[in-house]
Order: C-alpha cells, then sequence, then structure tokens
C-alpha cells in the first residue's frame, strides 16, 4: 500500500493525489484521501485505479490545508469502498490510514465491539481509528501513544482529527515511512517518489517513533512521548529518475537504464582486485566462517539462489543454502555467531525477508544485506548493507534492481572467497568483464527487434517451457517469473537434464520452449535436451554463446564471450525483453500486473 500526508499553508489535496499517483505501484485496488479542517472530515473513497477517485473528486474546491491519502492493496477484507482506507470513527472526527498488519485485530475489534463501537469494514485497519477514539480525552498524541503500544504487528500510520486540522500524527513500527518538509509544508509518505518534486532531504522515521508534522515544523518522539533527536539525509536521484522519460511504460525504461545503473552499482568495485570495505563493519571471525545462508523473496530469491552457486563453486570447503525468507523462520536451519546470513531485497522492506532478519539477529548470526532503497529497514538492521545502485525501480516486475543484484552478489562471491583463502576459476578474465558488463548490456539492448519478432511466438500460446544447466537455470527460473508476471502465460523452468523424467510430456507441437546454453561446461548436453523438444514438435528460441553450433535451430540470441559467471547478466536482459514484448502482445498493463505489489510488507 501507499500513504501520503500533508499540512501546510496551501492546499493539501495537489500533494496527496501527486504522492499517490507516484506510489500506486505499491498497491492500487483502491484509493482514498481524508481533508480536515475546524468543520469537519472530508473523505473520499473508491474502489479500482486512482483516476477513479481522482473523478470522485472533481468539480468541487478542496481548500483544506491538511490531509491524508492512501493508495490499498488487499490484505484483510476483498478490495471495496468499505475497505478502503482512510478509515474514520463512527463521529466522524478522527480519520487514519494504515500499511501493514494488525495482528492482534480480532481480540481488539470483539472488545471495542463489546464497547459499542461499529465497523464498517473487514480489515484489521479499521481498529485502529476506534481505538484512538477509544483512547481519547481531548489530546490526540497521548490517545495514539496508547493505541500504539497496545497494536502488535507492523503499521505506518497517520492520524488526522477534527480537534486538530493544523496537525498530522505519524506513528511507525515495522512499516516504512519517510518525512519531509519544505516552505510549502510538511509531509509524509511511505516511499521517496511521493515527495522528491518537494524536496530531497527526508527523515525516515524509525520503528517505535511518534512524528508530529504541522505546517512550519516537524517534531518526533518515541512511544513512551520522549523527543528524539532527527537523523536527516540527502536523496542522490531526481524525480525524472522516477518518471517514466521517454518510454512507454517504467519496465521498458528500467530495462533500458540497465548499462548506466550496472556501471553505478560497479562503480569504484572494481580494479584489479574488488572493493568491498564495507565488509569491515560485520564483526566476524572469517576464518571460524560455518556457513553462509542467502535469504530473499521473488527475483531477489532468483538473486540469491545464482549467488549460492557461485559461492559453491568458489568456496567448496563453506557450505551455503539459497532459501525462500518466508521458509526460512520455519524449517530449523542452524544458525550461531559463526553464521552469515546475506539477505537480497530491492525494496528493503519485504516482510518476509525482515522476519528471517529478525530469526538471524535472534541467533547471533552475522547479518550482511544487499538493498537498492537507501535507509529502507532491511538496511538499517544489517550488521553491513551493501547497495545495489539501480535507482528508483517503478515496475512492479523486477528488471534493473535484479541485475544490480546478479554483478553486486558476484563482486561480493569474489570478496569473501578471497577473505575464505580461495579464488574464483579464471579471476583474471573475470575481473576483466566486469568492467565490460555496462557495454555488454548495451549490445544486448540492440537486439530488441529481434526478441520482440521470436516473442510473437507467444501470440496464441497459454504456455512457455524455460530450460538451463547450472547457473542457466536460475536464469531461466528468473526469465519465467518475469513472463508469467506480466503476460499472465503460464511459464515454468526446469533444469534441462530433468526435462526427460517428466516435463517433456508436456511438449506438444507449437509448444514454446525458451533455452539457456551459456555454461560451457553443460551446454552441449542442454543442446542435446533442446533437440528432444524439437523432434516432438516445439518451437524453440535458443540463447547461447558464440561458440555454439546451431545449425538445428531457426531462432537463436547470442551473448558474447563473457566469464560464465557473468553469463546471467546478458541472458537476463534478452530474457526480459521477451517478457516485456509478451506482454505488450498480449495487450497487459505491463507496469501493473493483476494482483502483484510491488513491496509486499505482509508475510
Ligand atoms: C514482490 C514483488 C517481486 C519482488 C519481491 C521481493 O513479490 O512483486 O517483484 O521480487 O516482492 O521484493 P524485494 O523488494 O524484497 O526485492
Amino acid at each position: 500500500c501507499g500513504i501520503t500526508g500533508f499540512v501546510g499553508k496551501g492546499e493539501a489535496l495537489p500533494f496527496l493525489m501527486q504522492g499517490l499517483n507516484k506510489l500506486e505501484y505499491r498497491g492500487y485496488d483502491s484509493a482514498g484521501v481524508t481533508l480536515v479542517d475546524d468543520n469537519g472530515l472530508y473523505t473520499f473513497k473508491s474502489k479500482g485505479r486512482l483516476c477513479q477517485l481522482e473523478d470522485l473528486l472533481k468539480g468541487e474546491s478542496h481548500p483544506q490545508k491538511t490531509g491524508i491519502g492512501h493508495t490499498r492493496w488487499a490484505t484483510h477484507g476483498i478490495p471495496s469502498n468499505l475497505n478502503s482506507h482512510p478509515h474514520t470513527n463512527a463521529k466522524n472526527t478522527i480519520s487514519i490510514v494504515h500499511n501493514g498488519i494488525i495482528e492482534n485485530y480480532q481480540a481488539i475489534k470483539k472488545e471495542l465491539i463489546r464497547q459499542g463501537y461499529p465497523f464498517l469494514s473487514q480489515t484489521d485497519s479499521e481498529v485502529i481509528v476506534h481505538l484512538i477514539d477509544y483512547y481519547d480525552r481531548g489530546n490526540l498524541f497521548a490517545a495514539l501513544q496508547k493505541a500504539v503500544r497496545y497494536l502488535e504487528g507492523s503499521f505506518a500510520l497517520c492520524v488526522v482529527s477534527v480537534q486538530d486540522p493544523d496537525t498530522i500524527y505519524v506513528a511507525k513500527k515495522e512499516s516504512p515511512m519517510i518525512i519531509g518538509h519544505c516552505a510549502s509544508g510538511s509531509f509524509c509518505a511511505s516511499d521517496i517518489p511521493a515527495v522528491l518534486e518537494y524536496t530531497k532531504d527526508i527523515l525516515s522515521l524509525e520503528d517505535g517513533q511518534i512524528a508530529v508534522l504541522k505546517a512550519d515544523g516537524i517534531q518526533v518522539y518515541d512511544f513512551q512521548g520522549e523527543l528524539q533527536k532527527q537523523k536527516w539525509m540527502h536523496i542522490p536521484y531526481d524525480l525524472q529518475a522516477a518518471q517514466k522519460g521517454g518510454y512507454d511504460t517504467f519496465m521498458e525504461k528500467e530495462i533500458h537504464e540497465q548499462p548506466y545503473v550496472l556501471s553505478e552499482t560497479l562503480r569504484g568495485r572494481v580494479d584489479n582486485d574488488v572493493r568491498m570495505d564495507e565488509l569491515k563493519e560485520i564483526n566476524i571471525n572469517w576464518e571460524k566462517l560455518e556457513r553462509v545462508y542467502f535469504l530473499a523473496c521473488g527475483t531477489a530469491l532468483n538473486a540469491a539462489s545464482f549467488a549460492q552457486d557461485l559461492f559453491r563453486q568458489w568456496v567448496p570447503a563453506c557450505p551455503s543454502f539459497a532459501l525462500a525468507a518466508s521458509e526460512f523462520r520455519y524449517g530449523n536451519y542452524y544458525l550461531n555467531s559463526d553464521t552469515l546470513c546475506i539477505f537480497v531485497s530491492q525494496s528493503g522492506e519485504t516482510a518476509d525477508t525482515l522476519a528471517a532478519l529478525q530469526l538471524a539477529k535472534e541467533k547471533q548470526a552475522k547479518t550482511l544485506s544487499i538493498v537498492n532503497v537507501l535507509g529502507s529497514s532491511l538496511a538499517r538492521k544489517s550488521d553491513c548493507t551493501l547497495y545495489t545502485c539501480a535507482g528508483p525501480e517503478i515496475a512492479v516486475a523486477s528488471t534493473k534492481a535484479y541485475t544490480t543484484q546478479l554483478v553486486l552478489l558476484v563482486c561480493l562471491m569474489i570478496a569473501l572467497s578471497e577473505k575464505l583463502g580461495c579464488q574464483p576459476k579464471d579471476v583474471s578474465k573475470l575481473m576483466a568483464d566486469l568492467k565490460r558488463i555496462p557495454e555488454i548490456t548495451k549490445d544486448m539492448l540492440a537486439q530488441q527487434e529481434i526478441v520482440k519478432d521470436y516473442a510473437q511466438c507467444l501470440k496464441d500460446q497459454k504456455d512457455a517451457y524455460f530450460i538451463g544447466r547450472r547457473l542457466d537455470y536460475f536464469s531461466v527460473v528468473e526469465g519465467a517469473l518475469k513472463l508469467k508476471e506480466v503476460s499472465y502465460v503460464h511459464a515454468d523452468a526446469y533444469i534441462a537434464g530433468e526435462l526427460k523424467h517428466g516435463p517433456i510430456a508436456l511438449i506438444d507441437k507449437g509448444t514454446v520452449v525458451i533455452a539457456l546454453a551459456t555454461q560451457e561446461e553443460v551446454a552441449s548436453k542442454t543442446i542435446s535436451n533442446i533437440e528432444e523438444t524439437i523432434a516432438r514438435g516445439a518451437n524453440v528460441i535458443l540463447i547461447t554463446t558464440q561458440y555454439q553450433d546451431t545449425h538445428a535451430f531457426q531462432k537463436v540470441l547470442r551473448i558474447p564471450d563473457v566469464h560464465p559467471a557473468l553469463a546471467a547478466i546478458p541472458a537476463a536482459i534478452l530474457l526480459q525483453l521477451f517478457a516485456y514484448y509478451g506482454a505488450v502482445l498480449k495487450g497487459c498493463d505491463v507496469d501493473k500486473p493483476r494482483n502483484l505489489a510491488k513491496s509486499v510488507t505482509v508475510e
């Protein structure tokens, strides 16, 4: 979900709407705003896209100088007007917007119903407004303080009230919230693009803090009411970076930004050696390192699995495991202070990944995160953070964040293997090729028209199968994920050698098979597997290196000569373009696929 809030000298609504517009990628099944002045609260909500809320607000003037807004991605309760935020109390004097999940909402709801409070929605969030009302004795700050102490779970929360129409109260626990200030007023939002038009200096609220926003300034307290020191930071990227540029969609723009963001991510890292000074922040005896876990979700998990395979190749003596963060808490995995947990996340706010970090910390494991969003929860809570420099990624389907994760993970695996007395195979070629990655990516983008043409094969297809071996397998898992996310084509990825053990039963005349054969040691075996699918009528697209004999194939895409550990990056570009053009062909809303959210802040 996305939150905005504004209190200032001019109208609040324009800020709220532009902010929600920039945040719509965080969730978009309904949207709403509450405006407030001395005379009352004015709440407008609508199911569906933000434009439906805009229609509702048209034609009337909205002079109020204070307001809060929300775009929702349903967790409790179906998308509907009643379930959308803001939620107000029965007297219509207090209004709230909330991100996160209130875990004990059933118990609170039961008690409040017993006290006579009427509930209109099925959401967990509605309990918050009634709870504040319950504690309200004329001092909203005190009421909020009492309420937040009672709430279990996660929340980023904005509250406005008629008794205090010139103030927004903001509370945070385990859900992101940032605050900004400029000449026209003070504001808050759940993510940076919402405020960039107004300021580049932001305050990232910490867990357990309440901020009091007024037109002329901001004060931050802890939940006990102690005034807190404010840590402001400067955002290095501009608003343009958060907009579409000349492209039709954010996804297309973000695919094309990869040469630049990859060079940004590599900046200052690669010379004769890899530079990773941040590793000093981990208080660990490397000689005693017992095991490494890689933890992530979605696309970041595919990057993590790739890194685990590299680590196994280069540091065979140290066991390593890549796991879905959502499973980690339940698997009874062995953790101690000689364990290193590596978290990979674009947003740094994914609830499953944060829960895995929490467990790692409880067991005294050392924590390192690879994150894209500056100052995000994962970054703040880990012993050490390495930033991918992908800039804001707006399209729900991750592209540039993924390839920057890959390149940074390769650097990290080189640095770790050196620390552990090992060395990657062909390390001098690897270092030389790392420097060429931005150029190589450009060459891949130049093949877009061919990929677009090949993507036509999806026209009447409901299914597509991706195959590869060794590192190529992780790339095809991501390629298949990308295709299903944006085009709704059912896409599965298989280890090429496993095809004959079952999945080949699915291959029929015209079945689309995308095969990746970039790993020299197994490429010829993969090619044999592909020939088996052609014999059964498959329509194959082969992505391979310059060296392979491809005379048996009609649709071939080539990646340049590159160290095998880096082949995943040019391959990713081709697979992203394939998914993109497949989705465009099918007329899908590429940037906002159904049922998906950019940042999933619930477990
Ligand atoms: C969501 C997104 C995915 C993303 C995953 C992990 O499910 O839809 O695209 O890969 O979260 O997000 P993170 O921000 O932790 O990388």
